[in-house]
């Protein structure tokens, strides 16, 4: 399905496109990120891969912020938050483009509060932002952006109704979309856990999706079926933050031209957590 032709299908809304100069997204100056709650293992998850060390969750959620710092980005920490113990995933809350700041909608329903718990931070750098509203349900882990265009994932979490919302109002900002269904894909949680754009019309895909007609224009690199973990990475500005321990990938990427920056994510990956979902990059 094309994300515009389900979004015309809608109320109308006053389209207001704007030219799309071509840009590269991936040069970010700030990152929002949530300090990891004590009661981090509580949250939710899919995979058996035991529960998560407290002290190597705030070892590696530090590294990762060093990381960001070192990427040259200013970090604005928000303190844990117990009661919402995956909100330190924070990239769900909110869909943040270079023209407008999108409120999600969590599809979880344990974690539907986390919006509200970050607005605040968010409307201090984009005034106003817009919002997804019932009955659409959006995460933005699902929600992959490649310079003027935007790779929606129809997941568990996110819904017909959350991308319809979501195409409207890129559109409306000068976007193009197109909605991927992930649903029935058991090895991820969301779309960018099995992709992701670094820039230099590059994807990162894994196996299963790398046949995807939509991804036809792009340079491809796919991810061995062993290393698909290693999917979830992030380009920032000159470094694609990698997860460590997933040699294959980070030879491909430095063959490749890109520069690794390799990451342990171990506990969060027991969570379902990936790097692209511990910060809001912009
Ligand atoms: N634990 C991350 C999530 O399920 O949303």
């Amino acid at each position: 399905m094309d994300a515009l032709a389900a979004a015309s299908a809608g109320p109308k809304l006053n389209a207001t496109v704007k030219p799309s100069p071509k840009r590269t997204r991936h040069v970010f100056k700030n990152a929002i990120v949530r300090i990891p709650g004590s009661n981090f293992a509580q949250g939710l998850t899919t995979v058996w891969l035991g529960v998560p060390r407290f002290d190597g969750v705030l070892q590696q959620h530090a590294r990762y912020c060093e990381a960001l710092r070192e990427c040259g980005l200013t970090i604005t920490a928000l303190d844990a938050d117990l009661d919402y113990p995956d909100s330190t995933f924070v990239e769900d809350t909110a869909v943040l483009t270079a023209r407008s700041a999108i409120l999600t909608r969590p599809g979880a329903r344990s974690r539907e509060g986390e919006v509200a718990a970050i607005h605040q931070t968010i409307s201090s750098f984009f005034p106003a932002p817009l919002e997804i509203e019932a009955p659409g349900t959006l995460d933005g882990g699902d929600i992959c952006e490649a310079e003027n265009h935007f790779f929606l994932g129809l997941s568990h979490r996110t819904n017909e109704e959350g991308a319809r919302q979501l195409a409207v109002h890129l559109a409306r900002h000068g976007y193009t979309s197109s909605v991927i269904d992930v649903r029935g894909m058991t090895s991820i949680l969301h779309l960018k856990s099995g992709i992701a754009y670094i820039g230099n019309n590059t994807l990162v895909v894994i196996e299963e999706m790398a046949g995807n007609p939509l991804f036809q224009s792009y340079e491809r690199i796919r991810v061995a079926v062993e290393e698909s973990y290693a999917a979830n990475c992030v380009r920032v500005n000159q470094r694609v933050l990698v997860a460590a321990g997933y040699p294959q990938f980070a030879a491909e990427l430095a063959a490749r031209g890109f520069n690794p920056l390799e990451l342990e994510m171990s506990e969060f990956q027991k969570m379902d957590g990936g790097l692209s979902c511990l910060s809001l990059r912009f």
